[in-house]
């Protein structure tokens, strides 16, 4: 299933129309004032940050004043080209199975990515990424969640003119994957204002999830 979405935006990063806003896929669907103006809240100046799933860097570009280091994790490179060059921020052109590194972080964050993965596949993420939290390290996931059970998307989609594949699991089964996995306690926070919610049985939910 990942594979699908990876194939989605490797086309998208080969695109002549490319631009810092399009993995932001709905027309005016660039919230990431209000993700960032989020993660400060759980974030200060010592605050060493894993993003991952970075795309064009547009969380990275607003919150790296704020915090201690950024290392930014996104495979395509026509991406990360738009992320701001400075010695807070890393960036590691790669798939978030395979990257490595042998240090502890206070924030972990998936934002807009775990959509595009499937239940197994998500396990695994959770269960490999609460060993790269400190101690008092905090995961914070934001995307659409399923409001009363999976809710499916895999084929063509008229909007984007492109296959496209996502799945926006119950909200209540994430929070219990993110359990079996090995944390401790989930707060499920109603990040949007109500109108940037276009869907009936799906709605964006900000899990704070702590190890
Ligand atoms: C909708 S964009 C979100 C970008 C950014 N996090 C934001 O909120 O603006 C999703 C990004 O996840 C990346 N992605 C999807 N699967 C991934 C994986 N397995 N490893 C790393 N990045 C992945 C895509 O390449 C894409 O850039």
């Amino acid at each position: 299933m990942n594979d699908n979405a990876l194939n989605f935006f490797e086309k998208m990063a080969h695109s002549e129309k490319l631009s810092p806003n399009s993995v932001k896929l709905a027309k005016n669907s660039d919230f990431s004032d209000i993700d960032t103006a989020f993660i400060r809240k759980y974030t200060d100046n010592n605050s060493s940050v894993l993003d991952l799933g970075s795309g064009t860097g547009l969380i990275v570009n607003k919150l790296f004043p704020y915090v201690k280091s950024i290392i930014a994790v996104e495979p395509f490179i026509q991406f990360t080209q738009y992320i701001a060059k400075n010695n807070k921020i890393t960036v590691i052109n790669s798939n978030i199975a395979e990257f490595s590194v042998d240090i502890k972080f206070d924030t972990i964050l998936l934002f807009a990515l775990m959509h595009y993965v499937n239940e197994r596949e998500a396990m695994s993420i959770y269960k490999k990424y609460i060993n790269y939290l400190s101690k008092n390290g905090k995961m914070i996931i934001k995307n659409q969640f399923g409001l009363h059970k999976d809710v499916t998307i895999d084929g063509f989609s008229e909007e984007l003119q492109e296959n496209y594949f996502a799945q926006y699991r119950f909200i209540d089964k994430e929070v219990r994957l993110l359990h079996d996995a090995g944390f401790g306690n989930v707060e499920i926070v109603d990040i949007y204002p109500k109108e940037c919610n276009r869907w009936d049985n799906t709605h964006f939910y900000a899990l704070v999830a702590e190890k």
